[in-house]
């Protein structure tokens, strides 16, 4: 990336996003001329598949988007069950800590038609508890969390029944908790082999905490979760899980790709002060991190390294690579120790060490806050099954987008023009994210916009109803089903052609 001024910067950013649009619909236009659309799609359930679509949203050609649930209080995590149910938990009042179900009703099914989904209670709000955003089914067993333990109870996917507070078991506890200035939500995810992953995000939110105990993702091996049945073997005190990747400032959005690798969309900081790099850099710094969580005990650089997005000029940019945290570089006051980890001074050297700090993988622009991650699956395989599969999937996402990340981008409203606010994709080939520049630490990529909203002229990429983002997955019918804490929404965005 060529340097240039923060205000030139922005529009370039806002430009690249309308043309990765325009890209997309050019490519998606072509992929459509040469390829007949599939029999099960035909031309009804194409104009069909969204009714009148979501209010103000922008979809590439051949996408479309609607909204499936609405009324929930600031909806979180989503996960879905091997029936094919959602489950979704709310973290605002009056539906503080509720889980839901939610399908589709057996017409919609049936048909493709966008029909409201249907929900049932499975575990109540309840005050006491505050469950805020992490669910997974595993085992027989739903799990969430809030901001100190992790619960669990008895579930069989499918059941559409009412669990009731009853029979909850706390499994994990411990974790240091409290709303205030703090980031509390903790995300939970099972690998294939049943391992638990939880991951915790810093105390500070405004600023940069002096270590990064707290600041990680934890493993809990598939024993220790299988333990939980037996008497006395629950509850856990969190600490105790293999400390998987450490320095990770909040990383809240957490999947696995088809090999199994975990991946992480990092929150980074608000603030950036540098007079070596320019002085208050914050509007394009640090990068949103896309990190690579393939194998335990990496050190990820928080709080002590942050990632490059784009410096002010004459400075040349350099997305991803590593800034040592300036107030670590020096003693805090005349006399005093020198700031270590691991016995090592904070320095660019130090950061820049791979064997030290592992850089992201790729970096999203600065302050876009993705929340949530879920990678596109495989094409269904060939033969019969497969045909039996694509039709069950009638909304899937065209094969070539197979094991992109979907990322799902809150934005942020610390910087003018906003940007996110987004459900994007950022292209994967050979199991890494593709990335702008070839021998470079770490390099800046767009993604493309699936769901957003229209640029204004001014540059506000914001919905006029508000509507952010939140968590998302990849759902039976191959559509992909994700979540909007503000407007309280379930939407669906649907590939029908
Ligand atoms: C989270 O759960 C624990 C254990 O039940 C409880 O002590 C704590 O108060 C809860 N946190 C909130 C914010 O309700």
């Amino acid at each position: 990336m060529t340097p240039s001024p923060p205000g030139h910067m922005r529009r370039v950013l806002v430009a690249v996003a309308a043309a990765a649009v325009t890209a997309a619909a050019a490519a998606a236009a072509a992929a459509a001329a040469a390829t007949p659309p599939p029999p099960w799609k035909d031309a009804a359930l194409r104009r069909a598949a969204c009714g009148a679509g979501y209010p103000g949203a922008v979809t590439p050609p051949g996408y479309c988007a609607y909204s499936a649930a609405s009324g929930l209080a600031g909806p979180r995590g989503i996960a879905v069950d091997t029936a094919g149910d959602l489950l979704v938990v709310e973290r605002f009042r009056p539906h503080k800590g509720r889980i839901r179900s939610y399908h589709l009703p057996p017409w919609a099914v049936r048909t493709g038609l966008p029909g409201r989904l249907r929900a049932v209670t499975l575990v109540p709000a309840d005050e006491e508890v505050n469950l805020n955003h992490g669910v997974a089914v595993r085992g027989g067993f739903l799990y969430a969390s809030n901001d100190t333990s992790v619960f669990r109870w008895p579930y069989r996917a499918g059941q559409r029944r009412w669990i009731g507070n009853g029979p909850r078991q706390v499994v994990i506890d411990g974790m240091p908790g409290g709303v205030v200035l703090r980031h509390y939500t903790r995300t939970l995810k099972f690998n294939a082999a049943g391992d638990l992953f939880l991951s915790i995000g810093s105390r500070e939110t405004d600023g940069v905490d002096g270590t990064p105990w707290r600041s990680m993702v934890k493993r809990y091996p598939a024993a220790v979760v299988a333990s939980w049945s037996k008497p006395r073997a629950a509850p856990l005190h969190w600490q105790r899980g293999e400390t998987w990747a450490l320095g990770l400032r909040n990383e809240v959005g957490l999947a696995f790709d088809a090999k199994g690798v975990l991946w992480g969309v990092e929150n980074g900081n608000n603030l950036v002060r540098d007079d070596r790099l320019g002085g208050d850099i914050t509007d394009d710094n640090p990068c949103e991190e896309i990190n690579r969580l393939d194998k335990p005990g990496g050190f990820f650089g928080y709080p002590y390294c942050w990632s490059e997005h784009t410096l002010p000029a004459p400075r040349k940019s350099v997305p991803g690579r590593q800034h040592a945290w300036l107030p670590f570089t020096a003693p805090a006051r005349p006399g005093a120790p020198r700031k270590k980890f691991r016995g090592i001074p904070i320095t660019n050297a130090f950061c820049r060490n791979r064997a030290r700090v592992v850089p992201p993988a790729a970096c999203l622009p600065a302050h876009w806050a993705p929340l949530g991650m879920a990678f596109q699956p495989p094409p269904p395989p060939a033969g019969p099954a497969g045909v039996a599969e694509a039709r069950r999937r009638r909304y899937a996402f065209p094969a070539s987008g197979s094991g992109d990340a979907i990322v799902l981008s809150h934005g942020s409203f610390s910087r003018d023009p906003a940007v996110g606010y987004a459900v994007g994709r950022v292209r994967y080939t050979n199991g890494a994210p593709v990335t702008g520049q070839r021998g470079d630490l770490s390099v800046a990529v767009t993604p493309e916009v699936l769901f957003g909203s229209a640029t204004a002229e001014d540059g506000d990429v914001t919905f006029a109803n508000g509507f952010r983002p939140l968590d998302g997955l990849f759902w039976t019918d191959g559509s992909f089903a994700f979540t909007g804490d503000k407007t309280g929404e379930i939407v669906l965005l649907r590939y029908y052609w």
